[in-house]
């Protein structure tokens, strides 16, 4: 069945008790056992609640996974699945990856003995060069945040396979409605739900999917063992946000590639990263893995002054943290989702004093390209 079909019966429950479309909100922490003997399904909501599996379930389709865990935040799905390596083992991770997940790998594993090198992921080369004998898995992004690079997912599969490791994805920038990381071969799926999955800025979550029954068993066990589960409140409005995830997908990555076309043109952006545009490095890559560009997209002013000065002239964007949601929002990586990385990191990672990160909603992108025209008219 087509992703939009599977998004609406993903995320729409029939309640056989009373025929309600909506999944019941299951306020239980504890359930009643009816043997001494042998238990339900159910037992402690931290192991499983009825709420929290319908949105588990969900997630797991719309990746084509057979087994979905739903966290508190994405950075508890990331941390959680990264738990599952032991002391000893190696991680090669695109040095472009999202700076929590930056934080984790740097400031929290090395002291339980897990160690990492970051790679550009756009040279499989690097990658290879990278992995030792203690290498468990490679850790993929793509698009990344905010330099949307682009990782080729089936070669790193293929190289991981070659060396008898695993893959883990990082699909919050595209989501499932646009890029399917399972499809290609990657073993496990993670998501900031927080983003574009809930996609109105109400909600933290976190997704892990996978088809891999013993990676399953590994993820549900660190789940359950470190307890940063998904409450059942949050899970009722991730689904309601999912209901949606198609329509609002598909125009706000139509209005970013819009956007990121007339930028492209200005004489005041310097460059603009977006793998819509056909000069984006990993543009055919990206095409070839990924239904469109996405609603991402970053541009360069040139410098801290200027990127300011055109935050607090834009009048339509929110300045904010975050992405992914129905209003567009404008952020400073430098100072707010990259702020772990230091000048050197900054710099080799290509998070430049002048870059600006552009999550476009879903205003009119006429509008937005009104409003961004008076904006740099000032700089
Ligand atoms: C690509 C990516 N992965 C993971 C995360 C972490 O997710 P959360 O903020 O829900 O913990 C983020 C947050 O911005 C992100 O952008």
């Amino acid at each position: 069945m087509s992703d939009w079909t599977d998004i609406i019966q993903a995320a729409t429950t029939h309640d056989p008790l009373s025929g309600a479309v909506n999944t019941p909100i299951q306020l239980s922490s504890t359930f009643n056992q009816p043997d001494f003997d042998n238990f339900g399904h159910f037992d402690y909501a931290r192991s499983g609640n009825p709420t929290r599996e319908s949105g588990e379930q969900a997630v797991a389709k719309l990746e084509h996974g057979q087994h979905g865990y739903l966290f508190s935040t994405g950075m508890a799905a990331i941390s959680s699945v990264l738990f599952t390596l032991s002391a000893g083992d190696h991680i090669v991770v695109s040095k472009h990856v999202y700076g929590g997940t930056f934080r984790i790998l740097s400031d929290v594993l090395p002291r339980w003995g897990i160690t990492h090198d970051l790679v550009d992921f756009s040279n499989p080369d690097a990658i290879q060069a990278a992995i030792k004998p203690e290498t468990k898995a490679l850790y993929i992004e793509t698009p990344s945040n905010p330099v949307l690079k682009i990782t080729d997912i089936r070669a790193v599969v293929a190289l991981a396979k070659a060396n008898h490791l695993i893959t883990i994805a990082d699909n919050t920038f595209m989501s499932p409605f646009l890029q399917k990381p399972l499809d290609l071969g990657v073993d496990i799926v993670v998501h900031s739900a927080t983003k574009f999955l809930s996609g109105h800025s109400d909600i933290l979550a976190g997704v892990a999917v996978t088809n891999n029954a013993n990676l399953a068993e590994k993820i549900y066990f660190m789940q359950n063992a470190v307890g940063a589960t998904l409450g059942v409140f949050d899970t009722w409005l991730l689904l309601r946000g999912i209901k949606t995830l198609g329509v609002r997908m598909t125009q706000s990555s139509q209005s970013a590639q819009k956007i990121a076309n007339y930028l492209s043109t200005h004489d005041k952006v310097e460059r603009v990263l977006y793998p819509g545009l056909a000069s984006h490095p990993g543009h055919d890559i990206h095409a070839s893995q990924s239904k469109s560009g996405g609603a991402v997209l970053s541009f360069d002013v040139g410098s801290e002054d200027k990127a300011k000065a055109v935050v607090e002239a834009l009048k339509i964007p929110i300045f904010s943290v975050s992405l992914g949601a129905v209003e567009t929002i404008i952020s400073y990586p430098p100072k707010m989702s990259h702020a772990e990385l230091n000048a050197d990191e900054l710099h080799d990672t290509g998070i430049t004093p002048g870059l600006l990160r552009f999550s476009v909603g879903l205003e009119d992108a006429d509008d937005l390209i009104a409003d961004l025209t008076q904006a740099l008219a000032l700089i």
